[in-house]
């Protein structure tokens, strides 16, 4: 890995030098490099964050700047620009954020060297007036003839518009480009992502927005494209004649911690399910691009995506988690225990729904996306299940094959397959080919997905990003659903704090052609 250095923060010239070339190549090199941009090293860039102030800048976007910026990753000058509606101080917001920065005691100096780069202002979200005088304080910052300016929306959707009219209106830099950074939700459905999209399209051009999905920014996710079109040996079975099913999988092992006000209002299906397992489903289903252009790239996902019935409430298992009264601490509340969640909700914690794509590579192999809180284990993984080998020979004790892309914790690639045990013996048993990035990457360093989207949005490289059309079929794809569940009141089914979510779950996938055997353990990660 290129980066496996860099986290010294006491390089020298030379090797920052040797650092930044390094990244900036392989950020433009043809495969990942966006038509007409580049990465304008000797440019002033602005990076201004709007709802600096809150958690989400907090905990992800300021920790994430300081790691770039102690890294050289970022352009030099490069200066941070905080907006919020709160009163603070540079040293009031450096005091909020400082426990999440991990600063490692040889870094003090570089550290102070960030946040001496680092400026804000408070300020209304509606008002024109605090616009023009953030403007001008963004004006005195580029004493420069020409800056590139960089817009990262921390902010709630209740906000959102008038932000955005206002940094269009009067923040834009005249002589330099700007790109605009968003987060989910992008919306409620498809009607009001549609307005949202709409709008931001009145505004900006696609090239200009950034719609980050951070599980684009994982480093597995990032691997699908090469384990897929790298290697004859999987692509030339990646199929319905090979494949029995694939099951993508998010769990979490805490609730919704505080956050259940807004988790109610989205569950489950749109808080992870409509974006980060459809995204990693259109990647792992998708045809060839014709190269690894962005735009190549997105337009073979939404066509995969075209290829996808509305979910339907017959093809899905809901949840939702109860106390464990012999639990610890937040396992002994239940969702609807939570102040912030309404007493009769129906919001699912958890979620399994099988997708079936039109198409000559897929028909018949069932998708099956699964995502819950509160469950047993942190785990984040695409598992390929091959059909059984036919003409058996061996009693019926052979098992499927299954690939495991591993997501998180523990970045990994393992295949399940049968071998002769070994010795004086003829039986069969399972075991795995196996490649486990903490043993065989071992000094290598991973970024955080915000590292890497953020560094892209500053080479211009909307590979990682979700473009307005995978949006809208994205949410053709689940509002039927969606609205049904809301509409008919549908009662999740309860489950326990800590367990494996409602077995009904795995009734489900076995319906899907999904054998479970419950005879393996993968030993990678303890
Ligand atoms: C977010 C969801 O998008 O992803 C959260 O809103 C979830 O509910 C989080 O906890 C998980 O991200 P990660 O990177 O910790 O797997």
């Amino acid at each position: 890995m290129a980066t496996k250095n860099l986290s010294n923060g006491n390089s020298n010239n030379h090797e920052e030098e040797t650092a930044l070339e390094h990244i900036i190549k392989s950020l433009e090199t043809p495969t990942m490099k966006c038509e007409g941009t580049h990465f304008d090293s000797q440019v002033p860039h602005t990076f201004v964050i709007f709802g600096a102030s809150g958690d989400l800048a907090k905990k992800k976007i300021y920790p994430t700047l300081w790691w770039l910026f102690r890294d050289n990753l970022l352009p030099k000058p490069t200066k941070f620009c905080g907006y919020a509606r709160s009163k603070l101080s540079v040293a009031e917001l450096r005091a909020k954020c400082h426990q999440y920065m991990k600063v490692q005691p040889h870094e003090q100096a570089k550290y102070e060297e960030f946040w001496q780069l680092n400026s804000y202002q408070a300020g209304s979200y509606d008002q024109r007036a605090d616009f023009v005088a953030f403007r001008d304080h963004l004006d005195r910052l580029d004493c420069s003839c020409s800056c590139n300016r960089l817009f990262y929306l921390a902010l709630p959707p209740s906000v959102f518009e008038q932000v955005t009219v206002n940094i269009k209106e009067i923040c834009l830099s005249q002589s330099g480009w700007n790109r605009v950074i968003i987060e989910k939700p992008f919306g409620r459905d498809d009607v009001s992502s549609k307005k949202l999209s709409d709008h931001l399209a009145s505004l900006f051009l696609e090239e200009q927005l950034y719609r980050i999905d951070h599980y684009l920014g994982k480093e597995m996710v990032q691997n699908l494209m090469t384990i897929r079109f790298a290697n004859k040996i999987l692509n030339s079975t990646w199929n319905r004649e090979n494949i029995a099913s694939v099951v993508i999988t998010f769990k979490e092992p805490f609730g919704t911690q505080g956050r259940g006000g807004y988790f109610d209002e989205f569950g489950i299906i749109r808080d992870v399910m409509q974006n980060h397992l459809l995204q990693i489903l259109s990647l792992v289903a998708m045809e060839k691009p014709c190269s690894c252009q962005p735009d190549d790239i997105r337009d073979e996902k939404v066509k995969v995506l075209k290829s996808i019935a509305p979910l339907t409430l017959d093809d899905m298992v809901l949840g939702q988690y109860v106390g464990n009264p012999e639990g610890k601490g937040e396992a002994r509340e239940g969702y609807l225990d939570d102040p912030t969640v309404s007493k009769d909700s129906n919001t699912p914690t958890y979620a399994v729904g099988a997708l079936h794509i039109n198409n000559e590579r897929w028909e018949g192999v069932p998708f099956i996306l699964r995502c819950g809180k509160a469950l047993n284990e942190r785990k984040a993984e695409v598992r390929i299940q091959y059909r059984d080998v036919p003409g058996d020979i061996f009693e019926g004790n052979s098992k499927r094959n299954e690939l495991v892309i591993r997501v998180q914790p523990g970045e990994a690639l393992y295949f399940k397959m049968m071998t002769k045990s070994p010795g004086i013996t003829f039986d069969i048993e399972e075991t795995e080919l196996d490649l486990t990035y903490e043993h065989r990457y071992k000094d290598s360093y991973l970024p955080d997905a915000y590292e890497r989207l953020i560094l892209d949005v500053f080479c211009g490289s909307q590979m990682h990003f979700v473009r307005t059309d995978e949006l809208r079929e994205a949410w053709r794809i689940f509002t039927p659903v969606l609205h049904e569940i809301e509409r008919s009141k549908v009662k999740p089914i309860p489950y326990v704090f800590g367990s494996r979510g409602p077995k009904e779950a795995d009734l489900m996938k076995a319906e899907n052609n999904f054998k479970y055997y419950g005879s393996y353990k993968w030993h990678g990660k303890k």
